[in-house]
């Protein structure tokens, strides 16, 4: 039997909430985890995860292949620690003659290579990124401690239930301290909390993952545990509790 790739799709109601971010991140720690990964970018018509991860003007990206000129595998490429990335590219010529429809077929080109797939989606819910909902086995839904964000991610959560995909949880991202578990306001798990990090902006200045920037950083650490979660590995922290260790107690 072939294994598959679970798809999850990054999204969120609100734009500018961390979903590139989390993809990159999360994708690097599941990668550092021993799961085969591949981060691609949907969110098709205003693309980032290129210029996040240094990759800028690839020669072949998803666009090309949207638009019937290239292989899925020519558009692949090889970032750190064996995380593999599917940009996008940003040519508007190519958006234009560029199928979103096809997404469903490049995603099956590469589904039996890897662990899992991570799709960043566009903001809201336009078509460009109800399509790559659709695709994806579970959804991931980023917010923001602040009411625009929840509220907009109330929206997504629906119309995800109502396109059949699972929506897995929710990462609160640029949390805050003193903020409530919305997870249980919303009726969907917490799989993790990002805290607001200087790291975040630095590491992306210089084009890499926190947690090969800092790796002790509690931001590195809380992407870790996010990817210990959603993959199920056993949790490593940097800092192991020896209480903690001694009662036999998870971090979460
Ligand atoms: N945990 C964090 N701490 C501090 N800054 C953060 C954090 N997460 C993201 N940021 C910053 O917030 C900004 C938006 O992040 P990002 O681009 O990942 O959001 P996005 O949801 O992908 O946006 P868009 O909807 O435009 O695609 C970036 O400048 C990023 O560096
Ligand atoms: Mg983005």
């Amino acid at each position: 039997l072939e294994s598959r790739a679970k798809v999850i799709a990054v999204a969120s109601g609100k734009g500018g909430v961390g979903k590139t971010t989390i993809v990159l991140n999360l994708g690097y720690a599941m990668a550092k985890i021993g799961k085969e990964t591949l981060i691609l970018d949907a969110d098709i018509a205003l693309p980032n995860l290129d210029i996040y991860t240094g990759l800028e003007s690839p020669p072949i990206s998803l666009l090309e292949v949207l638009g019937g000129n290239a292989s899925t595998r020519h558009a692949i490429y090889e970032l750190h620690f064996g995380l593999k990335i599917l940009p996008c590219g940003g040519s508007l010529q190519a958006l234009q003659e560029a199928d979103l429809s096809k997404l469903k077929d490049v995603i099956e080109d590469v589904r039996g290579e890897y662990d899992y797939i991570l799709l960043d989606v566009a903001a809201g819910l336009s078509k460009f990124s109800l399509i790559p909902l659709t695709l994806a086995d579970e959804i991931i839904l980023v917010v923001n401690p602040e009411p625009a964000s929840i509220l907009d991610a109330q929206k997504v959560n629906t119309v995800s239930r109502m396109a059949d995909t699972k929506v897995a949880g929710l990462v609160i991202n640029k949390d805050a301290k003193g903020f409530q578990d919305i997870g249980v306001k919303l009726g969907i798990p917490t799989l993790g909390r990002i805290p607001d990090s200087k790291v975040v902006v630095m590491a992306r200045e210089m084009k890499l993952p926190v947690i090969a920037v800092k790796p002790n950083s509690d931001v590195a650490q809380a992407f870790m545990r996010l990817a210990a979660r959603i993959t199920g590995a056993p949790v490593k922290t940097g800092k192991p509790s020896l209480i903690r260790r001694i009662l036999g107690i998870k971090n979460v």
